[in-house]
């Protein structure tokens, strides 16, 4: 068990509920426990880039816990070892992780707290490569992370995502319509199959399941012959039809995993219309999932990663990543929770229980 007396943290990637309460954590316990100061960099990397930090204290982090979003700042576009940087009024890319590096030990850190989803640890751990004392906490609300049981900021999401079920159900009632949900999930449909499931969702699609859009005309019909007039479909963003394509919005060439999706539930709405005569509409719950005040779940896992994150430093477990495993917080080697994304396995219970209660995956 080594000495600390000085730490950074920074949040990276897409902001998620619980963020605040992880920071809030870190500091507390640092502080409290260890009697070392603490830094936070602002706006994720780019402030490791740019020098530029704020020191948290007591006073800083409190009453923050309940709070959405981070008082650090986040930028899911930023990434030291292909930054974006200008030279001669160009836009160009280049390796700035050795001025990170060189701030770093400038301000005496000794340690350094990243929080971030799979693209921020891949950098966390490129800087550990590079000899920097980095300790991952798994964040995203996509909770594709492999290495751990759940990201904090998932179940918050999925709160959201099933009260806008919940609504959808009684206007869809009314009105005999098709009601599309689009919810977040790249490449890991578990928002959309958590929500699908609590919220009552007759077709849940993601990305691991290809669909067929007349399975999914069927079903609708199939529940028109029953006098079930509407339907309810939730579909993550990545999810795209048996030999197509994701939906992409946008690129963002500078960030570590440039794709941005979204626009499948407006296509799908445009065939289902076509197909089946129902009259179909759509609602792209997108950034609301991320935004918002924790629930009591993700406000204690923050706390418990970010205690965990400390003790990680103190025991020089560097270069892991805290981690729920069953009941117990444990560290992992920050490699292997980025070696692949954790995604939905089709065979799994749980998919096998929302087909048992009649839910389709758009594919049989
Ligand atoms: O963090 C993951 C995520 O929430 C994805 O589900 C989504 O595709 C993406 O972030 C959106 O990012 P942005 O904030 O750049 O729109």
């Amino acid at each position: 068990m080594g000495k600390l007396n000085r730490i950074g943290v920074l949040t990276g990637g897409g902001d998620c509920p619980g963020l605040n309460s992880v920071i809030r954590a870190v500091t507390k316990s640092a502080i409290n426990k260890y009697g070392m100061e603490v830094v936070g960099f602002l706006d994720g990397f780019k402030g490791l880039v740019e020098n530029s930090y704020v020191h948290l204290d007591l006073n800083t982090i409190s009453g923050i816990g309940y709070r959405g979003g981070t008082i650090l700042g986040s930028s899911n576009r930023d990434d030291p070892f292909n930054f974006l940087t200008f030279k001669d009024g160009q836009e160009t890319f280049s390796d700035q992780s050795d001025r990170a590096i060189i701030h770093l030990n400038d301000l005496g850190l000794e340690g350094l707290v990243v929080i971030g989803g799979d693209g921020s640890l891949h950098i966390a751990d490129q800087f550990y490569q590079k000899g920097v004392n980095v300790i991952g906490v798994p964040k995203t609300i996509d909770n594709d992370l492999s290495a751990t049981d759940v990201t904090f900021g998932f179940n918050t999401a999925v709160d959201t995502a099933s009260e806008a079920l919940d609504r959808l159900h009684t206007t869809a009632e009314s009105h005999h319509r098709v009601m599309i949900l689009e919810v977040m999930g790249r490449y890991a449909g578990w928002i959309a199959l958590h929500a699908g499931i609590s919220g009552g969702a007759h077709v849940i699609l993601i990305p691991e399941i290809p669909f067929q859009v007349d399975k999914i005309i069927h079903k609708i019909h199939q529940r028109q012959w029953h006098e079930k007039k509407y339907s309810i479909i939730v579909v993550a963003e990545g999810a795209k039809s048996l030999g197509g394509e994701q939906v992409v919005q946008k690129i963002v060439p500078e960030s570590h995993d440039p794709i941005r999706l979204g626009g499948i539930g407006n296509q799908l709405a445009h065939e289902i219309e076509k197909m089946s005569n129902t009259e179909t509409r759509v609602t792209v719950l997108g950034h609301l999932q991320r935004g918002g005040s924790p629930i009591p779940y993700d406000r204690i896992l923050s706390v418990r990663y970010g205690v965990a994150a400390v003790e990680a430093l103190i025991n020089g477990h560097f270069g892991t990543m805290v981690s729920l495993q069953g009941k117990n917080i444990v560290t992992v080697p920050i490699k292997e929770a980025i070696k692949e994304l954790r995604m939905v396995d089709p065979e799994s219970d749980m998919v096998g229980a929302a087909r048992a209660i009649g839910i389709s995956f758009g594919d049989i």
